[in-house]
């Protein structure tokens, strides 16, 4: 007996050796990820439509999700969230500043919490090349290094977003400014000699690129950012010469915006909107060298059908993008469906090509999504979750939530060199912005930190011009009041949520589970309930995660709100 038990033993010693150094549950070698992303690029100012490569490598081949947010519209909180699979409020990385960066990150405790390190613990050989986060410098970036990396050349600031003068750090080595040479085709080149590394290694591998395109040539003075156009590649530079900013129904509207410094714009006059415009032309411009970048390493995926066969490749931004949209200009950092809708595109095995899936994602399931694909078994304060990428996941019951949860603390950020006297006109830029998306409905929901509300029925007004907000009537069929009730308890459940709780809010408002979602929601009996909430709210808008001036910080739940009559009738169920 005893011999027999050892022998048991051992052989699943060996057997889960050999699965965590390589191999998923079938015995296969566990997939690679190539993960692209560029920085500030928008879904809805059509850049995407310039990148033939992209179209073509991912667009046909791969599945868009149409509706993928990211949870703030601004890099290094973004890319910081994304990396630990958990909202910002939990990272509390929040801001873009050299304290609030790296330095940050690190004093967080998240370089030993973080992918890489995950993945390599998992068998991964892990490589990265292209900006990390904000706040990497020739001062910050060996103290400490940053963790779980194979390989990695990191762009470091102050030059990171000077397009012909970049400043990297090759591989924990010395610092070394590139100047004259293209930043996105440095990137390119690394990446290419990364990934010949990989597929050498015969591990699985993850390979993280991350050119700045199309972000703005950003002077990082003492006194702040200088932000210019983007500087394309000089074989692009004359490209696209009658490309213009959409003439959406929200570009320089007659009618300002209803809320907080989008009531005061002035209109962009005409220098400025052809100042935008060629703003944007550089833009597009600067991403003909991502689909280079894109063109090389897929080329050098391709000359290795094996690896190609099981390797999964996504291509998104760090946050979206507007200019002119409400007459803003150019910019991020707004809770306006051009920041915060962006690019996400997956292709690779099992995934249905030039299909479009409209379920809610975001940034935060990214990392669960790897991990998944991966087999390693998920964190429980992950507050994202797996995103069913293939036909197969997509047809199973697994239900994916229909909310998503954006957050931004600190300063509206105005780019391009016509519009600093608006500094300090939009420095009030602290909101919680609640997305619900579904089959038939679809609802923007946002309290600013002057407690101001915007709330859009998206379906019906996808350009955010109509503030349903204080209406009485009804949209999409519900009415709004009751409506808003729910959404803002909804909002009070996940703007303070952690792990379980982001994931699945409706089961922290109702843990009996009688509530999935905003549907059930809106039943009449629940009226009362949804009434007696706290609302959202803000004492002062602060430029960090400081939660004594963000009002309530949690819903009751159902069962703890009981109207006498009402635990009357339940006792008599339960006794
Ligand atoms: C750099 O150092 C960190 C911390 O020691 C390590 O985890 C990482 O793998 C190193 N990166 C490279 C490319 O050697
Ligand atoms: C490139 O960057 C370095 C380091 O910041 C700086 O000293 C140098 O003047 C820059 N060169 C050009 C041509 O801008
Ligand atoms: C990238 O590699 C190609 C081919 O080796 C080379 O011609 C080019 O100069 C490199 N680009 C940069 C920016 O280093
Ligand atoms: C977030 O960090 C800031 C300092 O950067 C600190 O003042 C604040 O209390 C932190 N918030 C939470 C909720 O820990």
């Amino acid at each position: 007996m005893l011999k027999h038990w050892t022998l048991v033993t051992l052989t699943l010693a060996v057997f889960a050796a050999r699965g965590d150094a390589n191999s998923g549950s079938c015995g296969r070698q566990k997939p690679n990820f190539i993960f692209i992303m560029t920085d500030d690029q928008d879904s809805h100012l059509n850049s995407l439509d310039y990148q033939l490569v992209v179209q073509k490598q991912f667009i046909q081949m791969g599945t868009s999700f149409k509706k993928h947010f990211c949870t703030v519209a601004l890099c290094c909180p973004s890319r910081v969230s994304l990396l630990t699979g958990r909202a910002a409020h939990n990272t509390n990385v929040t801001d873009v500043n050299p304290v609030s960066g790296y330095t940050k990150f690190i004093a967080e405790g998240l370089n030993d919490n973080y992918l890489p390190v995950w993945l390599q613990a998992a068998g991964y050989n892990t490589y990265y090349a292209g900006k990390l986060m904000n706040g990497q410098t020739p001062a910050t970036y060996n103290n400490p290094f940053a963790a779980g990396w194979t390989r990695s050349d990191f762009l470091l600031d102050p030059n990171t977003y000077i397009f012909n003068n970049a400043t990297m750090v090759l591989d924990n080595g010395s610092v070394e400014t590139h100047t004259g040479k293209y930043s996105t085709d440095l990137i390119a080149n690394r990446s290419v000699e990364f990934l010949g590394d990989a597929i050498n290694s015969k591990k699985p591998f993850f390979l993280g690129i991350t050119p700045i395109a199309p972000h703005s040539e950003t002077l990082l003075t003492p006194s702040g950012p200088i932000f210019k156009a983007p500087v394309p590649a000089d074989r692009h530079k004359d490209l696209f010469p009658d490309a213009k900013v959409p003439r959406t129904p929200n570009f320089n509207p007659d009618v300002p915006g209803s809320v907080n410094y989008f009531a005061t714009l002035p209109r962009l006059t005409d220098d400025q909107v052809q100042y935008n415009d060629d703003y944007y032309r550089r833009r597009l411009q600067s991403l003909q060298a991502v689909d280079d970048l894109v063109s090389a390493v897929i080329s050098k995926l391709e000359s290795h059908p094996e690896v190609l066969a099981n390797t999964y490749l996504f291509y998104t931004s760090d946050n979206g993008y507007h200019i002119g949209q409400h007459r803003l200009p150019p910019g991020k950092s707004c809770n306006t469906e051009e920041d915060i809708n962006i690019p996400f595109i997956v292709r690779g095995p099992g995934i249905a090509a030039g299909k479009v899936a409209t379920f809610p994602t975001s940034h935060t399931d990214i990392v669960p999504t790897l991990f998944e694909l991966a087999g390693i078994p998920l964190h429980e304060n992950f507050d994202g979750q797996p995103i069913p990428l293939t036909k197969k996941s997509q047809k199973s019951n697994k239900q994916k939530q229909e909310h998503v949860n954006v957050e931004f603390w600190g300063e509206g950020i105005m780019e391009g060199t016509l519009y600093s006297h608006l500094a300090d006109q939009v420095s009030k830029n602290t909101y919680k912005t609640l997305r619900v998306v579904a089959e038939n409905y679809d609802f923007s929901y946002t309290v600013w930190c002057t407690n101001e509300h915007e709330l859009y029925d998206m379906k019906t007004d996808p350009y955010q011009m109509k503030n349903l907000y204080g209406s009485k009537a009804a949209t999409s069929s519900f009415n709004i009041p009751d409506l808003t009730e729910r959404l803002d308890s909804l909002l009070l459940t996940l703007k303070s949520c952690k792990g379980k709780s982001c994931r699945q809010p409706w089961e922290t408002l109702f843990p009996s589970g009688e509530v999935q979602n905003l549907q059930h929601a809106m039943k009449k009996k629940y009226d009362s309930f949804f009434k007696s909430q706290e609302r959202v709210s803000f004492s002062a808008c602060l430029k960090g995660y400081i939660t004594s001036a963000e009002g309530s910080l949690h819903s009751e739940p159902y069962a703890g709100k009981l109207a006498d009559g009402e635990f009357e009738a339940r006792w008599e169920d339960w006794v």
